[in-house]
């Protein structure tokens, strides 16, 4: 597959700024009342939301490429894994007793039954339907009553591998890699502090299109409208500063607080607790940090007007009990705004449904958006995958 590394909508840097600079250009923001903007904006198809065809697209487009399953930190002891579904497909990720993170369908190899599910630390998987068992590696152990299969060769009735790889604190999957060998994850910053582990994660269904959920993180033009009484208290409406790296993005909305640094030393100027910069890794995975903590959220289409999302709050644990306490309390706070995101999201998929509109218009504070789109077009365009 023909990579995108840097698109014609990008406004030319290929890497990410310093905090430094970034909070440089905010201030420049505040003083001046203005905010990121991209050259044009984007009018996205409604029938993008809602063809079948094209969800089948995405999803394919899903299979094909690197992404991310979990932050490593989720399977780190040997045997530790989880199972589910990605891209549509059942997977089981697991860390081996060699440390090696190996990824395989979930599928039995005598009638296809999951082999695992949820998530736990095994040194077996045992399917549950007829018993037959595999290691973390992937091999088939023991069939119950083998004689009763006549040659089967063991050696090749193992769980089918997909591929798999660590990079950047995270765990990506490629299920079906096409033309597509490469060993590594293109345009990947160290976004995952060594020291960072996960301590809580879980799952949510929303009720609408992926894509509509995952918009929802990439601008700050709703700020004041969507998020009344929690954000806009404390950060900016409509204040963001927007960048491009690879096919992915870096959106940097700061709070109020940032004021404190005007007039300290610039090498004073951390963006912890200053900012919340927001990660879009193309084409379906948000990683956002908040003081101390930050969250890895894989969005899951299910349907079409059906998502889930995977959610992994890490944090520094060497830093004791205090903070981790503080995490939580912050991150309800994060919680009661995406519940808010939540709302108007589900809102919106109703009113693609009501046939009001025949496209979705992202605007210049929106092109972190136009921008996805732009990709996500180019992307499934190309033949073959
Ligand atoms: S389907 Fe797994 S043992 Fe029969
Ligand atoms: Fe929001």
């Amino acid at each position: 597959m023909t990579k995108i590394s840097q698109l014609d909508a990008n406004d030319g840097r290929a890497e990410l700024m310093t905090d430094e600079d970034v909070i440089a250009r905010i201030f420049d923001h505040i003083d001046n009342g203005t905010t990121d903007r991209g050259q044009s904006s984007w009018k996205e198809p409604a029938v993008n939301y809602q063809s079948v065809d094209r969800l089948d697209a995405e999803l394919a487009l899903l299979r094909h490429r690197w992404i991310v399953f979990c932050p490593s930190s989720t399977l780190e002891k040997s045997g530790d894994y989880i199972a589910r579904d990605a891209a549509g497909i059942p997977l089981i990720v697991v860390r081996g007793s060699d440390g090696e993170v190996r990824a395989f369908r979930n599928a039995c190899r005598h009638r296809g039954v999951q082999v695992a599910k949820d998530e736990g630390c095994t040194s077996v998987f045992v399917c549950p339907y007829h018993g037959w068992s595999y290691g973390t590696d992937g091999s088939l152990r023991s069939v119950p009553n083998g004689d009763g299969f006549p040659g089967l060769e063991k050696e090749t009735r193992g769980l089918v591998r997909v591929d798999c790889l660590e990079q950047a604190g995270l765990i990506f999957v490629r299920q079906n890699a096409g033309a597509d060998r490469s060993e590594s994850v293109p345009d990947m910053p160290d976004l995952i502090p060594d020291s960072f582990r996960v301590v809580k994660s879980e799952a949510m269904e929303i009720e609408a299109n992926w894509k509509l959920h995952l918009e929802s993180a990439l601008e700050g033009y709703h700020i004041r409208s969507t998020h009344q009484t929690t954000f806009f208290p404390v950060q900016y409406d409509n204040l963001t500063v927007v960048e491009a790296f690879g096919e992915n993005s870096r959106i940097a909305f700061p709070y109020q607080a940032i004021e404190r640094l005007r007039g300290r030393p610039k090498t004073d100027w951390s963006a912890n607790g200053r900012i919340t910069y927001v990660y879009h890794l193309f084409p379906n995975v948000i990683i956002s940090t908040f003081p101390d903590c930050m969250q890895v959220v894989v969005i899951e289409p299910l349907g079409l007007e059906r998502t889930r999302q995977h959610m992994f709050l890490l944090t520094d644990c060497a830093e004791g009990g205090e903070v981790l306490e503080a995490v939580f309390k912050g991150q309800e706070f994060a919680a009661k705004g995406a519940i808010e995101d939540r709302d108007v999201v589900m809102s919106a998929q109703r009113g693609l449904k009501s046939g009001a509109n025949d496209f979705l218009e992202f605007g210049l504070f929106e092109s972190a958006i136009g921008r996805f789109h732009t990709v996500l077009k180019r992307e499934i365009e190309i033949p073959a995958f």
